[in-house]
């Protein structure tokens, strides 16, 4: 299969990054990364989360980052919302679009949102038609596509149940996680072979941690299976709170570097991406997690 020739990011730094942070950050440096994105002309960009504020603190003030950040058109800000109660917070919040999320496996499914995967599908059926009825798009997530940090091997089949279940109840696209960066190119294509049988493979994105250092070539791999949307984090920003030890998502410059490359568009600038995660990663006191930003920068 030849490759796309344009790929949709989907910036979730500020959402799947900071939300695994423990220092405090300020509402007005969350505002200050995610305008930096939009200059550097991402188009979809995941502020934060309307969660239980006992279960993330820190996406406790996405609603302030919402109303400060310079909303620019043509860019999508989401927000991911697990329940009515989030869902009516985005609202509330002026967010258009929103995600909701599900898991493979049921002990990952406990622990993040504490309930099981059937329960967690039932309340999102609601949830979307609240959606629907507000004008608000959702996507959908799966995680622990291919492993969990409790259980292990998990099947693609379940996977594909899971996509497929949110894909009919609405979700325009279905997001696959790899939350704990357990995969490898071979097992990512054929996850998508057996997904791609229940949902179509232009409906689908990949969302690769990078805890093995595997998630730049499973983006390559999904590209081959014609994936042409992924979600990547600035800098390699953050982890899952309830996956213990996961790192970031794969960098967006090094994903963007990759695409560059490969002659593939995506209409964001490496260098104001560079300059973004740098200023981030100052702010976090952090190494520059980006090996592109790392030679660019000559650090
Ligand atoms: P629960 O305790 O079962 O909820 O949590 P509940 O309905 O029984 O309510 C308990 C309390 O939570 C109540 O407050 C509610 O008001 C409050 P209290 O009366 O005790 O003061 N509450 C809320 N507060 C704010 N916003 C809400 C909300 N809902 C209830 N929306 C719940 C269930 C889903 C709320 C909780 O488990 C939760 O917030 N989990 C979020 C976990 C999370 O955000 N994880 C990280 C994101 S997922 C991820 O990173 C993976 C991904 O990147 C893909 C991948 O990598 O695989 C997307
Ligand atoms: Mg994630």
């Amino acid at each position: 299969m030849s490759l796309p020739k344009h790929v949709r990011l989907v910036e979730v730094g500020p959402r799947d990054g900071l939300q695994n942070e423990r220092q405090p950050i300020s509402v007005a440096d969350k505002v200050r990364l995610v305008d930096d994105l939009s200059a550097a002309g991402l188009s979809y960009i995941e502020v934060g989360s309307f969660v239980s504020p006992k279960w993330v603190p820190q996406m406790a003030g996405s609603a302030e980052v919402f109303a400060q950040i310079g909303q620019q058109a043509g860019v999508t800000y989401a927000a991911l919302t697990p329940n009515m109660q989030g869902l009516e917070a985005a609202i509330e919040a002026g967010v258009r679009e929103v995600a909701v999320f599900g898991a493979a496996s049921e002990a990952f499914s406990q622990k993040n949102i504490n309930c099981s995967i059937g329960e967690s599908l039932a309340r999102f059926v609601p949830l979307l038609e609240a959606a629907r009825v507000n004008g608000v798009q959702v996507r959908g997530y799966v995680s622990c596509v291919l492993g969990c940090p409790y259980e292990g091997e998990v099947d693609p089949a379940r996977v594909a149940q899971v996509a497929h279940e949110l894909f009919t109840m609405g979700c325009y696209e279905v997001s696959l996680g790899d939350t704990i960066g357990t995969g490898t190119p071979g097992k990512t294509r054929q996850l998508i072979d057996v997904v791609g049988r229940r949902v179509p493979r232009d409906k689908l994105a990949g969302h690769f941690h990078d805890t093995y250092g595997q998630a730049l070539a499973n983006v390559y791999a999904s590209l081959l299976e014609g994936i042409a949307v992924f979600d990547s984090s600035v800098t390699g920003l953050g982890g899952c709170p309830y996956a213990k030890g996961a790192s970031g998502n794969v960098a967006s410059e090094d994903v963007l570097y990759m695409l560059n490359g490969l002659g593939i568009d995506t209409g964001v600038d490496l260098d104001a991406l560079i300059a973004a995660g740098e200023r981030i990663s100052q702010l976090l006191g952090r190494a520059n997690g980006s090996r592109v930003a790392r030679a660019r920068l000559g650090q």
